[in-house]
């Protein structure tokens, strides 16, 4: 039976949690920290988590340390800016951690979760499943049989169809989630980063606020606001305007309860790029977007080579275009049912894996360069921030 711990149980912790027996293992939750147990407990009971009838539940975190000694793995899902703070304080229980992206959101906190785990023996997953997706994985095979040649760039675009979710819920907090470099790009440089196969070293980035924010205050929610017929965002205009949901009281029902997205104090941004150079000199470029909706909604990347060029698109799309002959080939990937487009089950295939032989995952934070994509947005958002290059580097 293994026993997991969690800390910060919501949406995120309980859905990989619910996901440990999808291989058929034992398991259940024994300990849960978070600082509302009525919350942690509605998400349990949602993602269906098999819990311990005498499971713990702490509100303290060195609490949690000190007493939960005999746990096969530990699940950190808390608000981005905890979890460097989080990780750091159980690294001294000696067991298996599987952590939330982004790592860390500033540039001090990743120095010191470097030096706590950089000789640790405690194996540190990182919840990247964009890299170990079968799309990804698939085209990384097509790269290494050297179809393209080496590749010299990537061009990575990502147009949230449901980025406005992050301007009306506690992500909007540019205090605990860094902005949507680290929201966001961290999964998608990651990835391209596995696919380019080296490490990067300079970047240059731009970010900004251009459709959400605003004059209203940052407490208003639609439900307060006067402005239902004029706003493109009210509830009432998700059914007239836009033609979503059976009613106006439908919406509500459903959206009434949304924080406003033209908040005056929202310092996240809704556009930002950057471009990268690699060690081995090739570029990598990546575009995204939080307003872009419906049929704009789209993720994916073209990679180049000498000899062609790869299209990847995360709808389950992969075109091989070969520069040398007329001849193009076209792949369709399934994902398969679980989240992520399927990666979360190699997630979890990995945590199992390191709980039960101590091999570390393939997104481990130290051996598998799992802190790279952190790290990278870190410096993105540094350099939007200045304006300059920065160096990629800790
Ligand atoms: N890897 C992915 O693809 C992916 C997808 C979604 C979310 N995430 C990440 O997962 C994390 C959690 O996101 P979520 O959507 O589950 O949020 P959430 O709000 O549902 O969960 C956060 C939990 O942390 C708890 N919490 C807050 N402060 C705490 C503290 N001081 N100590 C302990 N617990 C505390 C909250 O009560 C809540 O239960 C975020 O960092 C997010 O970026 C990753």
């Amino acid at each position: 039976m293994l026993k997991i711990g969690i800390v910060g149980c919501g949406l995120q912790a309980a859905t990989i949690a619910g996901y440990t027996g999808v291989y058929g293992d034992d398991y259940e939750v024994s300990a849960v920290m978070d600082i509302n147990f009525d919350s942690a407990r509605a998400r349990l009971a949602e993602k269906q988590v098999k819990l311990d009838v005498g499971c713990r539940f702490y509100d303290d975190l060195k609490d949690f340390v000190a007493k939960e000694v005999e746990l096969d793995g530990i699940i950190i899902g808390t608000p981005c800016n905890l979890h460097t703070e989080v990780a750091c304080a159980l690294e001294q229980m000696n067991t298996p951690i599987y952590m939330e992206k982004p790592v860390s959101i500033h540039l001090d906190q990743l120095q010191k979760l470097y030096a706590a785990f950089r000789n640790s023996s405690v194996p540190v997953e990182v919840s990247l499943p964009m890299r170990l997706c079968p799309l990804t994985t698939e085209v990384k095979k097509i790269i290494d049989l050297g179809t393209i040649g080496t590749v010299e760039q990537l061009v990575a675009y990502n147009d949230v169809g449901y980025g406005a979710g992050y301007f009306s819920s506690w992500y909007r907090d540019f205090e605990k989630t860094g902005g949507m470099f680290m929201q966001k790009a961290v999964h998608d440089i990651d990835y391209l980063l596995f696919l380019a196969g080296h490490l990067p070293r300079e970047v240059c980035a731009m970010r900004a606020q251009r459709v959400f924010g605003g004059d209203k205050s940052f407490d208003l929610s639609c439900d307060q606001c006067k402005e239902q017929k004029q706003c493109h965002e009210s509830p009432y205009n998700y059914f007239h305007e836009r033609n979503a949901y059976n009613s106006v009281a439908d919406a509500e029902a459903k959206t009434a309860h949304q924080m406003c997205r033209f908040s005056r104090d929202i310092k996240i941004d809704d556009i930002g790029e950057c471009i990268i150079e690699l060690e081995s000199g090739a570029h990598l470029s990546y575009h995204q977007n939080f307003f872009a909706r419906n049929a704009a909604h789209r993720r994916g990347a073209r990679i180049y080579g000498y000899r062609g060029t790869i299209e990847m698109d995360f709808s389950g799309r992969i075109k091989v275009m070969s520069h040398f002959r007329n001849h193009t080939e076209e792949i369709v990937v399934p994902s398969g049912p679980l989240s992520h487009y399927g990666g979360d089950k190699e997630l979890v295939y990995d945590f199992l894996q390191t709980m039960k032989t101590g091999q570390r995952a393939r997104t481990d934070l130290i051996t598998g360069n799992g802190i790279y994509g952190t790290l990278s947005c870190l410096c993105a958002r540094e350099s939007a921030d200045k304006r300059e290059f920065i160096k990629v580097t800790l």
